[in-house]
């Protein structure tokens, strides 16, 4: 069956194909959407951002209702797990938000097609479902396919004693002692989860901190605060075996630089090492769209392939892999579509853990302006003399802003603290502007906020903070 005309055929229905989908609707081009899950949302809504943060926020709960409360003066006793209903309720929070995407295409009158889709030339999109096929004809393809687990050769993973980020959001049971391998994103966030819920949680790293791509000094202060908390480490160590033959699994690590090995015993290894793109099955090779040295689709930077009206965008394509850094890709492709002129700043793309406390960050590292040679101010400001999170008790953490030194222009900003999630917004929104450390610091705050330890953290880059 050929059906066609259409202006744009999106391969994807994750938040970078989605939303490319939509924004085109909106601009008056014809579009259809093709994606194989059998859901629209892709890894953000079905298998990452979504169910990973109504977990964080149950298990949360769940700490804060067995442990957090007494200081307040309430007494509970007798607090209990359901396990299978708090899985529940993430599935139904998946399932509202992806049936919603479903309702946004109707809406906006972007075609869905559940198929896997093969690019037969840039003008044709075979979806195939089934046994049957749709052919697409189209002025042009947008590769929205995202990424998938990147495997730790050697270890096979089957999702239930030894998972990807897929299994560790549906275990059947809480762990008794489950090693993650890889301290980033999901590590970190999914370490948490478990650990709050009661299993003894360990977690090798290869580099020798956590989060290895963030500003040190909040990786530093992030690994206290999470060992704190019961997580334990071993950093600079590599995992050189898995046996999971017997009852319990034996991990064998050894450190990365070379030395004795040791056996851990576990009963769950998380495998957290980083994605990788997805592209198989689309048909690139016969098509003649190139792929770099890393295996992602290469792009110019208005996002076209080395062939003419296909271009790509998120996780597949170079940059970091994160649900809003798709999404504004997939704007920006459709917006280019009907001749508009739209540019994204990749210095100000935020990202935040979701641990407890939260870690976020925006622009340059000390790090990165160190390498770069750029001379700079750093401005610090500690939460334990904020005066709000003193009154809520989460006084962990700190805001730090990095400023140019002979400008004042706001470089970067990195925040560990309570609601640095939301926080890191304004230093983003402000950097947009091009603004300097004295216009945050100059910026009346409402008191009493978390958000005065932003404008303390400027007025301690540019002059001095009060409190402190
Ligand atoms: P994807 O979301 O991967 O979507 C691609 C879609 O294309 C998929 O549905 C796939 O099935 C489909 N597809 C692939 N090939 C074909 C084909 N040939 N035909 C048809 N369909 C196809 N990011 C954040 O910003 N914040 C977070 O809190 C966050 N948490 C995460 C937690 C976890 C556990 C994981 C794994 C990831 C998380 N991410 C988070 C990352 C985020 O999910 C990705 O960056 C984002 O989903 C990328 O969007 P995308 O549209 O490029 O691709
Ligand atoms: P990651 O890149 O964040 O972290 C992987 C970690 O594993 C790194 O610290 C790396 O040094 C380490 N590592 C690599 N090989 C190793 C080995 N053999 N042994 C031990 N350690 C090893 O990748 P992760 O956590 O898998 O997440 C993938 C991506 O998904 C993230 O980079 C992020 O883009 C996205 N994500 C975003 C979230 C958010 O925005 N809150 C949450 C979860 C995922």
């Amino acid at each position: 069956m050929s059906e066609g005309g259409y202006d744009l055929v999106v391969v994807g229905g994750g938040p970078g194909g989605y939303v490319a989908a939509i924004k085109a609707a909106q601009l008056g081009l014809k579009v259809a959407c093709v994606d194989k899950r059998g859901a629209l949302g892709g890894t953000c809504l079905n298998i990452g951002c979504i169910p990973s943060k109504a977990l964080l926020h149950s298990s949360h709960l769940f700490e804060e209702v067995g442990h957090g409360l007494g200081k307040h003066g309430i007494k509970v006793s007798g607090v209990e797990l359901d396990l299978g209903a708090m899985l529940a309720n993430k599935s139904q929070v998946v399932k509202g938000l992806t049936q919603g995407i479903e309702y946004l295409f109707k809406k906006n009158k972007v075609d869905y097609v559940v198929g896997a889709g093969l690019i037969e030339n840039p003008g044709k999109v075979v979806a195939q479902a089934n046994g049957a096929a749709r052919e697409l004809t189209t002025r042009n393809v947008l590769i929205a396919t995202g990424s998938d687990v990147m495997p730790l050769p050697g270890v096979s993973i089957d999702e239930d004693r030894i998972v990807s980020s897929t299994g560790a959001l549906d275990l059947k049971r809480v762990p008794k002692h489950l090693l993650v391998v890889g301290a980033g994103y999901i590590g970190l966030e999914m370490g948490t989860v478990w650990r709050r819920l009661g299993a003894k949680v360990t977690v090798v790293e290869f580099l020798d901190r956590v989060t290895p791509g963030m500003d040190g000094e909040v990786s530093k202060e992030f690994e206290r605060i999470l060992k704190k908390q019961g997580m334990a480490f071993k950093l600079g160590t590599k995992v050189t075996g898995v046996d999971s033959s017997g009852e319990s699994i034996k991990v064998t690590v050894e450190p990365a630089k070379g030395g004795a090995a040791e056996t851990i015993e576990c009963d769950t290894v998380l495998v957290s090492i980083g994605r990788q793109p997805y592209t198989e099955g689309l048909g690139l090779e016969k098509v003649g769209v190139r792929l770099d040295n890393r295996g992602r689709v290469e792009t110019d930077d208005r996002f076209g392939t080395s062939v003419a009206g296909i271009w790509a965008i998120g996780d597949v394509i170079v940059g970091p892999m994160l649900a809003h850094k798709a999404e504004e890709e997939g704007s920006c492709v459709a917006e280019q579509l009907v001749g508009q002129k739209p540019h994204i700043d990749y210095d100000i793309i935020p990202g935040v853990v979701y641990t407890t406390p939260e870690v976020a960050s925006v622009g340059k590292t000390e790090e990165q302006l160190k390498e770069a040679g750029i001379t700079y101010k750093a401005g610090k400001f500690p939460f334990m003399a904020n005066s709000r999170a003193r009154s809520v008790g989460l006084t962990d953490g700190f805001v730090k802003l990095l400023a140019d030194a002979a400008t004042d222009r706001v470089l970067g900003a990195h925040i560990i603290g309570p609601e640095a999630g939301i926080l890191i917004a304004e230093v983003a929104v402000a950097m947009e502007f091009g603004a300097s450390s004295e216009d945050i610091a100059r910026t009346c705050h409402p008191h009493p906020t978390l958000e005065e330890a932003v404008k303390e953290a400027a007025l301690a880059t540019f002059a001095k903070p009060i409190h402190m």
